[in-house]
């Protein structure tokens, strides 16, 4: 089988972001396991503003040629990690606002999350993603990558090193989110990877 196209979405879109430097380390352990052809996706670069479609996104007929461009990406995936982290005990805005802008680029495919904040690790993040990505049709993974006080990961010069146990939970991740991608690629329904 062809390696699966991984998607690993930079959730955060602020100068000074610590999401950047999560979401390449993450990139680089996905390049070192070998389940997945992977690429970074960041939202600050692709820039989409606030939901701006005068149709739902259901329909696909999308007006904006920003709206198009977001859905060639997402459709590009075959399965995503999505490097979020955790804003007022839930997810930022700019992740929302990537996934309501589409539909049929979601359904059926695999999803994961790396999580990161204070003291509760993203966790708040990601449970509050999970409903949403669900009513999308994707698939989520069980675990998680959790990433508690996340300030005390980066040295002074904005360097990020990872605390002890978190490639294996990396792996295990990827592990799982490959399970997933290879069994719904083989579902009824699902489209083939190619
Ligand atoms: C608007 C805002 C709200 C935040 N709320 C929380 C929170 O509720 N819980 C938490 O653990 N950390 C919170 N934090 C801390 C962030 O998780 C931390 O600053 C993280 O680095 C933000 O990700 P980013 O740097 O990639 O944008 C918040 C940060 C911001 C900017």
């Amino acid at each position: 089988m062809v390696q699966p196209r991984l998607q690993i979405i930079i959730g955060s879109t602020r100068p000074g972001r610590r999401g950047h430097a999560i979401a390449s380390w993450f990139h680089a352990h996905a390049l070192a396991h070998a389940g997945f052809a992977p690429e970074l996706v960041d939202l600050a670069e692709i820039g989409l503003p606030l939901l701006d479609e005068p149709r739902p996104p259901q329909q696909g007929r999308y007006e904006n040629e920003h709206t198009r461009r977001w859905s060639e990406i997402a459709r590009a995936a075959d399965a995503y990690v999505w490097v979020v982290p955790e804003y007022n005990h839930s997810y930022n805005a700019a992740t929302k606002n990537a996934l309501d802008y589409l539909a049929k680029e979601w359904v059926g495919k695999p999803v994961a999350f790396v999580g990161y904040g204070g003291v509760a690790a993203g966790a708040r993040a990601v449970q509050a993603l999970l409903p949403v990505v669900t009513s999308l049709g994707m698939v989520p993974a069980a675990h998680a990558v959790q990433m508690p006080s996340i300030r005390r990961s980066f040295t002074d010069d904005g360097t990020f090193e990872a605390a002890p146990g978190l490639q294996e939970s990396a792996t295990r991740v990827l592990d799982e989110l490959r399970r997933l991608t290879v069994a719904l690629s083989a579902a009824p329904g699902a489209v083939p990877l190619v």
